[in-house]
């Protein structure tokens, strides 16, 4: 038996949730596969303001320092006030410059396009999420966009050795270097140098406006999308519709030392405490979670059961068009995996 301490915030909303119903089924599928799981589970954002007077505990952090890898429900971030995000805040403290989001159909599920295979890379720390911001007069506020050539090299690099590692044909850097001539100027360049190393890979460059119109006429069109920080959380929404919504997009936040695992989604307010939420985006996540931690075996027997659910229609949630709860559709992965062959 291999253990494995996971780092877990379940977050708040729809977090408790998705992140009770994908720890049960993770569990299962390690229980298949001879994989065990020691959860370090802890809060954060407001709930953990309320009961340890910190938005960010301090044992969370020394938490993933030991663990190296997180999962990690969707935490609310107040709009207009309030603290900062707690997403973007152990992004940066953590370094994880890389937000790698998969963009797939599952089998069965009628979406507007049956065949999206999309890798969206974000940069995950700078750019307008720099969160430097200030009033210099009344009624006047200046918000400053941080572009570095060290974090857009990090970041094409990393988008071109998954394409090299994954025979991936195709990388377009979406920008708005027309207007912001500097910043998104310098994200480009640094991209297009880092192209030159890799021969094999086609190397585009699109307007964000018009990759918006793009994508939605033709997906099909793009293969790895690399974006600096605020287009690539907007781009992450649009392409999540493609192929049947928040609900199902997962999301991992890598660095040099440690990974954070998450959906795209938010902890959807408006569904929260109800039990209808989808747990697919965050298991999705978990099963990146699982090849990250070299569990392919586990990672396959949840993926497959996933699937098998899909395809058999009987126990979806609401967003896809079911009528199952949150909890029902994780009973039904869990039989799935329960009933696969031994291997
Ligand atoms: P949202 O992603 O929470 O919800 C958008 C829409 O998608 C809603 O209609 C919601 O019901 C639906 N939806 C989302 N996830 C779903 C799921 N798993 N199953 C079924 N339906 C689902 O975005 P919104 O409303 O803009 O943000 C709410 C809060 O979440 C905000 O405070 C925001 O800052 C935070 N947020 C947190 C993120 C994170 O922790 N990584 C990411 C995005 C937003």
């Amino acid at each position: 038996m291999t253990t494995h301490a996971i780092t877990l915030i379940p977050g708040d909303g729809i977090g408790h949730e998705v992140s009770r119903a994908v720890v049960r089924m993770v569990e299962a599928a390690g229980a298949r596969t001879g994989v065990n799981f020691q959860w370090e589970e802890f809060q954060a954002g407001a709930e953990a303001y309320e009961r340890f007077g910190q938005y960010i505990p301090d044992e969370l952090i020394h938490s993933i320092e030991r663990t190296r890898v997180g999962l990690k429900g969707p935490v609310t971030t107040p709009i207009g006030g309030g603290f900062q995000s707690i997403n973007v805040a152990l992004r940066k403290r953590f370094e994880l410059f890389a937000n790698f989001r998969p963009i797939r159909n599952l089998p069965a599920l009628p979406t507007r396009y049956p065949e999206v295979d999309l890798i969206i890379v974000r940069e995950n720390t700078e750019g307008e999420y720099s969160g430097i911001e200030h009033e210099v007069v009344p009624g006047v506020v200046e918000s400053l966009k941080i572009i570095t050539e060290k974090a857009s090299t990090r970041i094409a690099r990393f988008a071109f050795e998954y394409a090299r590692k994954h025979a991936r044909h195709k990388i377009h850097a979406i920008h708005k270097a027309n207007i912001m001539k500097m910043s998104d100027g310098l994200f480009l360049r640094c991209a297009r140098n880092v192209s030159k190393e890799y021969p094999e890979v086609v190397y585009g460059e699109h307007i964000v406006d018009n990759t918006c119109m793009q994508l939605v006429m033709n997906p099909y069109q793009y293969d790895i999308l690399l974006l600096e920080n605020l287009y690539g959380d907007i781009i992450s929404d649009l392409c999540a519709a493609f192929v049947g919504g928040l609900g199902l997009v997962p999301g991992a936040n890598i660095g040099l030392e440690s990974a954070i695992f998450e959906a795209v989604h938010g902890s959807a307010p408006d569904i929260a405490g109800k039990d209808i939420a989808n747990p697919t985006a965050l298991l999705q996540s978990a099963v990146l979670m699982l090849r990250h931690i070299n569990e392919a075996a586990t990672a396959d027997l949840l993926h497959a059961a996933l699937e098998r659910v899909y395809r058999a229609k009987q126990h979806l949630t609401r967003d896809v068009g079911g009528n199952a709860s949150t909890t029902e559709f994780a009973d039904s992965v869990i039989a799935e995996i329960e009933t696969s062959p031994a291997r």
